[in-house]
């Protein structure tokens, strides 16, 4: 089997041809091009193997990132497994509000829900004025989030397991950003997330449990005028608004996403 028929083969059992792309020039250890550069080069019985094995289970629908071990968020890499979501373009989103927001002076940002630390790893990076406590409820996840925060040698950040805010002690935070399960636990769309880890998409019956226990709890943690920023589903902008409001936040406003969906709301808390 050389290249060409190797991608021939993958596109004809997946039906689409990015996967085999993806798989192949993995394999191979080489960038996407390297495959229509050489399409003549034939594989070893070795690399044919590994192919065939990826390829099934993708055919099984398991993603791509879980497949690697691995996803780019924010241009980086980070690794990722079963016991973490995978990122998605939408936090990055997140993160862009957040750079904006954070001040030029020494700051404090408290990350809930650090998954594979995507966010915390981010932000302590691109902003080395800042100290990040990332926190998650699954030790697992946060072993994940530690071993990149070691890969992209960042020293400004701290991990922490805690449910929400059960182990947070400081009260001193610019910043609380999070972005929480938010999914109805009975939402159809679950059905293709099955290989994710179903506490870090789930929140209640209306996804809102989390999102309202977070914003509801925030302010006690802020600094006066500090920001709270939350990720959330694109159908909760009004829930999340008037939350945002009975907890007495000033500065409300959604934005949203690159498919014009409301995904996104800050609000900063009153002195
Ligand atoms: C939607 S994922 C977000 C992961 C990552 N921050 C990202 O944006 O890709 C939500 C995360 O919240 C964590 N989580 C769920 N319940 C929690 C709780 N009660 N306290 C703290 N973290 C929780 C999950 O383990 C998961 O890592």
């Amino acid at each position: 089997m050389n290249i060409e028929s190797a991608l021939k083969y993958s596109s004809a059992i997946l039906n689409e041809q990015r996967s085999g792309e993806i798989l192949l020039a993995h394999i191979l250890k080489k960038p996407r091009a390297y495959l229509y550069t050489y399409p003549e080069k034939n594989l070893t019985p070795e690399e044919v193997n590994s192919f065939e094995t990826l390829i099934a289970r993708r055919k099984q629908g398991e993603p791509i990132a879980y497949i690697l071990g691995e996803q780019e968020f924010y241009s980086l890499n980070f690794k990722v497994t079963r016991d973490t979501l995978i990122p998605r373009p939408e936090t990055e989103m997140l993160v862009d509000e957040a750079l904006k927001l954070i001040p030029e002076a020494p700051c404090q940002v408290l990350e809930l829900g650090t998954g594979s630390g995507t966010v915390a790893v981010t932000l302590a990076k691109l902003k080395l004025n800042t100290y990040v406590i990332a926190t998650d409820i699954s030790n697992a996840a946060l072993e994940v989030a530690k071993e990149n925060a070691r890969n992209h040698q960042i020293k400004n950040i701290e991990f922490m397991i805690s449910d929400w805010f059960s182990n947070i002690k400081s009260k001193t935070f610019d910043m609380i950003i999070s972005n929480p399960p938010y999914i109805a636990q009975d939402d159809p769309h679950l059905e293709n997330l099955s290989y994710e880890p179903m506490n870090a998409l789930t929140s209640g019956v209306e996804g809102l449990d989390d999102l309202s226990h977070i914003i509801s709890h925030a302010a006690d943690y802020l600094k006066p005028n500090g920001w709270l920023l939350l990720e959330h589903g694109f159908d909760q902008k009004e829930s999340i608004q008037t939350l945002f409001k009975n907890a007495k936040f000033k500065d409300i406003q959604t934005l949203s996403d690159l498919a014009g969906q409301p995904r996104i709301t800050m609000g900063q808390k009153a002195c």
